[in-house]
């Protein structure tokens, strides 16, 4: 069973709710790092990074990430190496950033999409594989990108 991390802001509070409640009609379960509440959303950004590091260390499969925008988890999410953050506020980019970039955290904005819309992003983007070949040769250059800067630090 695939097993997601999931993690919002206060903005995202209730759409990350509903997406935790619709992963087990996926055959999936979710683990939800917070929020825990609508109130004061200051500490995304670190929220943001836990859930991160918990798909690259391998501790969950994949992670989602909601926020107003969807920007801002996306922003913090792809500062852990290894981290491929894809927003995604529509079924192409869903779909793509994980035929293309392997993407393995996804980030919506829930003032932008329905519930709706949420679901059919969420279920496009976990049931979708990467198609590899001449697409692994450029996601592997992600890598050697982030070796480089981590080196140069
Ligand atoms: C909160 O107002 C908003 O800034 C936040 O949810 C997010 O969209 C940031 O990128």
């Amino acid at each position: 069973m695939m097993r997601i991390a999931l993690g919002s802001d206060q903005a995202g509070f209730q759409l990350k709710n509903i997406i935790r409640e619709y992963l087990p009609e996926l055959g999936m379960e979710g683990k939800d790092f917070g929020a825990f509440s609508q109130e004061s959303g200051d500490d995304y950004p670190y929220l943001a990074a836990k859930v991160s590091e918990s798909v690259v260390r391998g501790t969950y499969d994949r992670g989602i990430l909601i926020c107003g925008t969807g920007l801002g988890m996306s922003i913090v999410a792809n500062k852990v190496p290894g981290a491929r953050a894809a927003l995604c506020n529509e079924l192409f980019c869903a779909q793509k950033s994980r035929q293309h970039n392997n993407a393995n955290i996804l980030t919506m904005g829930a003032r932008i999409v329905g519930t709706e819309l949420a679901k059919e992003i969420v279920k496009t983007w976990l049931t979708t594989e990467f198609a590899g070949g001449r697409h692994t040769v450029r996601v592997d250059k992600y890598a050697e990108i982030e070796r480089k800067y981590a080196d140069a630090g």
